[in-house]
């Protein structure tokens, strides 16, 4: 994820913000900058690679200067390279700008710039925001960034500098956090409080819609009409690793938390009012038309989304829909050819198995589509198409909101392409489109439930554990039970609720936990049915359910209650409860949450 470091003080700039960039390093990044005043010139270094590079070349060129901007660039639009690297600058560098988000309408302001003489030197987005400035500059830095910055859509934390006005720095906040840090004779803007803990600990907290006018001795915080607003300065208590986690124990806790603004990153751009939009995919009408089949191919927590995928697609698309682990699909001459796609999914975008699959289905003729997280990973090099999950990075080894970005993103594309084939109807789109608008505040909901500590606390001494469902609540049970064991190291299995007494019925015996999802009103009753034949056994059953079902807490020992949502979309939200029962158990029993034993994040090996 882009990080952002700022200084304004008496001190040499460079090394500031190159030790406050370090500090955001364990966001992930793949290239840094900085820009500096230096003798009335705005000079800049920047490098795609580690801060080390961006380092040396500092070292080389010396960038001397008391005012700067830095950035860390984890790559959305362009691949990670020099020139797509921060700070950008306009063509006659006397403005840098570094910014964290996404600029939803570059391309028409692109294009209106492009017009008007302007000349891009990236395929950023951002390189949009330092020509606007440019364009307004007429004698007033504030003016023009007031300008510049209402002329932009979508998620923006920002900061800009301008050798024409070397005393200040200026900053703007939307939908992606900025802090303002205090010091004396000295000040400090960041994206995330660990870059400038070590200067201070006191800083403001802007909010979206606010700007910021920093020079070495005021901070000023403005509203959107340029008012100036009174704010209540905070004190950091946090040490500076508690602060890397954003307070929380662990990254796979932080990492769940994230879970709701994450998904409008997700849903941002492609929602529109009635319908989905997917413009950077490339995929006509006619290309659907000629598929005849789908096949999903990832690895583990991405497999389990394909699971969920396999249903989104069939239901919406109206068209069959195989799923397939990536290690299994390339030995196993799979039936794919010019008329298949092939999506493959993947977090990292460089499991070895899932690019196998993606290069052994290209060579049959099948065009792939990758679902993946990261710009410039080879999966994304090499698919035809490519829609990003926008999860951010994702540091704990325990997949948790890359699995849920997954699934909207599959929901995103479903939709997208039954419009374009008219398999559902405009009212159908309609209807899901709502309830996925919806998701970012159900999973806020979710998240507030005090219930998951005390199903941990009953679940830390067991050895083994039953996760059961139907349908989509079986894919989803299968997530859960995953989470459950790598990070627990409790034994557990995830089962189609009918399919139990086909053998593993025998395994349940007096106090077997077995938590069964059960949110689907289609297969309500035959689920109950199933729970029944456990209890029968003695087990210690858990139901997750819709808030509105008022039938299932007659044959539980426990409760989880998810808000009362469309069945459809149901697993998205289902998944955030199995994940923190997961978390607080392996809590409970002293794991290594965040780096479990024998596991890797990413596995670049077959
Ligand atoms: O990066 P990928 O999504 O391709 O990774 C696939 C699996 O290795 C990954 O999902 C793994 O199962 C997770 N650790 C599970 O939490």
């Amino acid at each position: 994820m882009c990080g952002i470091v700022g200084y304004i003080g008496d001190h040499e700039a460079s090394p500031i913000l190159l030790e406050g960039l370090r500090k955001l390093e364990y966001r992930g990044y793949d290239s840094a900058g900085i820009a500096t005043f230096s003798k009335g010139e705005l000079r800049y270094v920047k490098a795609e690679g580690k801060i080390d590079t961006l380092e040396s070349r500092l070292l080389k060129e010396n960038p001397i200067g008391t005012i700067g901007i830095g950035h860390t660039r984890w790559a959305t639009h362009g691949r990670p390279s020099d020139e797509n690297s921060h700070p950008h600058l306009c063509n006659d560098c006397n403005i840098a700008v570094v910014h964290n988000g996404i600029i939803e309408n570059y391309l028409e302001l692109k294009e209106e710039l492009e017009k008007e003489g302007f000349v891009f030197h990236s395929e950023t987005d951002t390189e949009v925001i330092v020509h606007l400035l440019k364009k307004y500059l007429n004698g007033d830095f504030e003016v023009a960034f007031y300008k510049a910055v209402s002329r932009l859509h979508g998620s923006y934390a920002l900061c800009a500098i301008t050798a024409d006005e070397p005393d200040k720095i200026l900053c703007a906040r939307k939908d992606s956090p900025l802090v303002v840090g205090l010091g004396e004779n000295e000040n400090f803007i960041a994206s995330d409080i660990p870059a400038i803990l070590r200067h201070t600990r006191k800083c403001y907290i802007l909010e979206d819609g606010e700007f910021a006018v920093i020079t070495k001795n005021q901070i000023k915080i403005k509203d959107a009409e340029g008012v100036i607003i009174s704010k209540k300065m905070q004190e950091i208590t946090w040490n500076s690793e508690a602060a890397e986690k954003g307070g929380y124990e662990h990254f796979m806790l932080k990492e769940i938390y994230e879970q709701p603004e994450v998904f409008k990153n997700t849903l941002r751009g492609r929602l529109k009012e009635r319908t989905v939009d997917f413009p950077e995919l490339g995929i006509s009408k006619e290309d659907v038309l000629n598929w005849s089949k789908i096949y999903i191919v990832a690895c583990g927590t991405a497999y389990h989304a394909g699971l969920v995928g396999k249903t989104i697609f069939e239901k919406t698309m109206k068209i069959p829909v195989e799923v397939d682990i990536a290690s299994e699909y390339r030995y196993r001459d799979p039936l794919v050819d010019e008329k298949t796609l092939v999506i493959v999914v993947s977090q990292s975008g460089e499991t070895a198995d899932t690019i196998a699959a993606l290069r052994h289905s290209k060579s049959k003729g099948a065009k792939v589509l990758a679902v993946t997280n990261v710009v410039g990973s080879s999966i994304s090099r090499e698919a035809d198409y490519v829609a990003y999950i926008w999860a951010g990075p994702e540091i704990s080894v325990a997949s948790t909101k890359a699995y849920t970005t997954m699934l909207i993103t599959e929901y995103l594309l479903a939709l997208y392409f039954a419009g374009l084939i008219g398999t559902l109807s405009e009212e159908e789109i309609a209807g899901y489109v709502e309830g996925l608008r919806g998701i970012p505040s159900l999973a806020v909901q979710v998240l507030e439930n005090p219930s998951y500590k005390l199903i941990a606390e009953n679940l830390k001494e067991e050895t083994d554990a039953f996760y059961l469902g139907r349908g989509l609540d079986w894919a989803v049970a299968l997530e859960g039970v995953l989470k459950l064991k790598e990070i627990s190291y409790i034994h557990a299995e995830a089962y189609a609720a009918g399919e139990l007494k086909h053998g593993t019925l025998a395994l349940i015996t007096d106090g077997t936990p077995v938590i069964t999802i059960n949110t689907q009103k289609s297969v309500f009753d035959k689920t109950i049915s199933n729970i029944q034949e456990v209890r029968a056994r003695g087990a210690k059953v858990i139901i997750v359910a819709q808030a509105d079902d008022e039938a299932s807490h007659k044959y539980a020992e426990q409760m989880v209650y998810i808000p009362t949502m469309e069945d459809f979309l149901v697993p998205v939200i289902a998944a955030i409860p199995l994940q923190l029962i997961a978390y607080y158990t392996a809590v409970a029993r002293g794991t290594n949450v965040d780096q479990p034993r024998n596991l890797a994040k990413s596995v670049t090996v077959e």
